[in-house]
């Protein structure tokens, strides 16, 4: 989180606009470790844990602009101390759900006072609109453990359809403003 506010700082200094809009944290409970193992029919021990288990801790950066999500990969893929382990992009292949955001799984090195551990950190990078999509699709899902009712999947996926169009459109819009300059420059 603290490397991710660092780069949207100096992205900041030179670009003048963050790519990133916020950051989320969050750390996976025991209970949902536990169930997790369970569900990959592995025996519930640290080590399993350590090897199955890619998302214990995660992070999510939420961004305006669809150009922003591969902005900030490139970002994370170029530092030094973070190894990339693997991507899904749910942005060039959205899931049939309409599921849109770009996921990485990375390893960077935790500085504890006697040791650096090396640990694995679960990434989406999505923008609002998706974010937005996201967290009713999730809460749906949650609802009926599963797929829901035809009709709500059905309207979802549309909604899908339209969160991308609005994004695009957005971006445009934005594109446009950007090609003004600022009042101060026509004096
Ligand atoms: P998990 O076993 O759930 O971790 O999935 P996976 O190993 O196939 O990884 P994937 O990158 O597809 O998903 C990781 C995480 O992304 C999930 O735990 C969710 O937080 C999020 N995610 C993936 N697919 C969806 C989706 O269809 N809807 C929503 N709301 N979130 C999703
Ligand atoms: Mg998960």
């Amino acid at each position: 989180g603290t490397k991710l506010e660092i780069l949207n700082d100096e992205f900041k200094l030179v670009h003048q606009y963050n790519p990133i809009e916020h950051i989320e944290s969050r750390l996976k409970t025991d209970e949902s470790i536990t169930r997790k193992l369970i569900r990959k029919g592995k025996e519930i021990t640290v080590e399993n844990i350590q090897k199955y288990i890619d998302d214990i801790a995660g992070v999510r950066v939420i961004c305006s602009f669809t150009p922003d999500i591969y902005r900030i990969v490139d970002m994370i893929s170029s530092q030094d101390d973070i190894e990339v382990l693997k991507t899904k992009d749910y942005m060039l292949n959205p899931k049939v759900n309409g599921y849109r955001s770009y996921h990485l799984i990375v390893r960077v090195p935790i500085f504890l006072s006697d040791r650096v551990v090396p640990t694995k950190v679960e990434i989406q990078i999505r923008t609002v609109a998706q974010d937005f999509w996201a967290t009713l699709q999730h809460k749906m899902h949650y609802k009926f453990e599963g797929d829901g009712p035809d009709y709500i999947t059905k309207e979802l996926r549309e909604c899908a359809r339209y969160v991308a169009e609005l994004d695009t459109r957005m971006e445009e819009l934005n594109n446009e403003i950007q090609k003004y300059g600022k009042l101060s420059d026509k004096k």
